[in-house]
């Protein structure tokens, strides 16, 4: 199988293609530093042959990036150590492992942050993932706060890298916050940071540069999606060439990985093509790992042939089953995912 074979990666030697995807806990510390499960509940994905662990999304600042209780967070110099432990923990197990960096937007839990801010004023429709309350309506951010977002996201990459991370992943997906300003639905702004996608992409390229800046060499992954929390539809309004343009401007950013996250991978859009080989075909020589919908080695195989990407990721799998690859391999039942699993203890 391909899935199985190594792969090169800006760099990396990854032992397979298949990737475990970012999949918030949210068992911190209550202060956003590592707690003391979370080194071996990471080690454990690369001892059971991941070749390539992204971490849960990680908060960038302390104002208004935190989306969840109990979420763990980069946004102070002390949360380093904690971090260190994980990645030495997956280096020890023979695993490569991301920090996925995300600044949660009007989609924060409500009374979690001092202030809660968005791209324009506004509440995501419906309830709060980790609470279940109504979300809360979000003030537009000033051009001091987007200053302040842009810093924050620089710092948190600059300790990811001081932990020892091997690569980095911005959150740009989902309708958390860079997807808020990414996006036509929920970025209504009429200064330089919104209006036509040129403004609406001002953001975050601001933050692909910055990070870029912040981490040399490193690689950088930005994780998109068009479906958001908030909003399963969303398309585009210039539909397959816009997300192409999204694609080779965040490229030249600085992004050298593109992480094309669906609901299903191998579906088309309403342009006739899966997402993530419409993006494959923008970036040329770019990586690009798909995800969303795979349930076994056949499927995930399946999908690289037909969706140009190098590599795919997991989510629910490896939630369901910490040995999921094993299991396949050994052609054993997986267990299924069910809502909640997230919250049962890590180990
Ligand atoms: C419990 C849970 C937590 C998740 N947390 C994150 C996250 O922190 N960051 C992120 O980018 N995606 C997150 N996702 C989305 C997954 O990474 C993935 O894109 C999605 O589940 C589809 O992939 P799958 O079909 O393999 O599960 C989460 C998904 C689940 C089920």
């Amino acid at each position: 199988m391909t899935l199985l074979q190594p792969l090169q990666l800006r760099g990396l030697l990854l032992g397979n293609r298949i990737a475990v995807a970012a999949m918030s806990r949210m068992q911190a510390n209550d202060d956003g530093s590592v707690s003391e499960d979370m080194p071996a509940y990471y080690a454990r994905y690369a001892a059971e042959g991941a070749g390539l662990v992204i971490t849960e999304a990680i908060a960038t600042d302390d104002v208004a990036a935190r989306a969840y209780w109990r979420q763990p967070c980069l946004s102070r110099d002390s949360h380093v150590e904690g971090w260190r432990r994980v990645v030495d923990a997956v280096h020890e197990a023979g695993g490569t492992v991301f920090a996925q960096l995300q600044h949660g937007g009007r989609l924060c839990e409500p009374g979690l942050n001092p202030s809660h801010l968005a791209a324009s004023e506004g509440a995501a429709s419906g309830s709060t993932w980790q609470t279940g309350i109504p979300n809360a309506s979000a003030r537009e951010a000033t051009r001091q706060e987007i200053d302040a977002i842009v810093e924050g996201f620089a710092a948190a990459a600059a300790r990811a890298c001081a932990a020892g991370f091997d690569g980095i992943e911005l959150h740009g997906a989902r309708g958390y916050l860079l997807d808020q300003f990414l996006s036509a639905s929920t970025n209504r702004r009429t200064d330089a940071y919104g209006g036509d996608l040129a403004g609406r992409l001002k953001l975050p390229l601001r933050v692909v540069r910055a990070v870029r800046g912040a981490v040399g060499r490193l690689p950088l992954s930005w994780n998109f999606s068009l479906y958001k929390m908030d909003d399963a539809a969303y398309q585009p309004p210039g539909g397959r060439e816009e997300v192409q343009a999204i694609a080779r401007e965040l490229v030249a950013a600085g992004v050298d990985i593109l992480h094309v996250t669906t609901r299903k991978l191998v579906r088309a859009e309403p342009w006739g093509e899966p997402l993530a080989l419409t993006l494959a075909k923008a970036v040329g020589g770019t990586p690009v790992i798909g995800n969303g919908g795979l349930k076994t080695l056949e499927d995930a195989e399946a999908a690289l042939d037909s969706t140009g990407c190098g590599m795919v990721s997991l989510a629910r799998p490896w939630l369901a089953n910490p040995d999921w690859l094993r299991r396949n391999q050994r052609g054993e039942d997986v267990l299924a995912y069910e809502p909640g699993m997230e919250r049962r203890p890590l180990l």
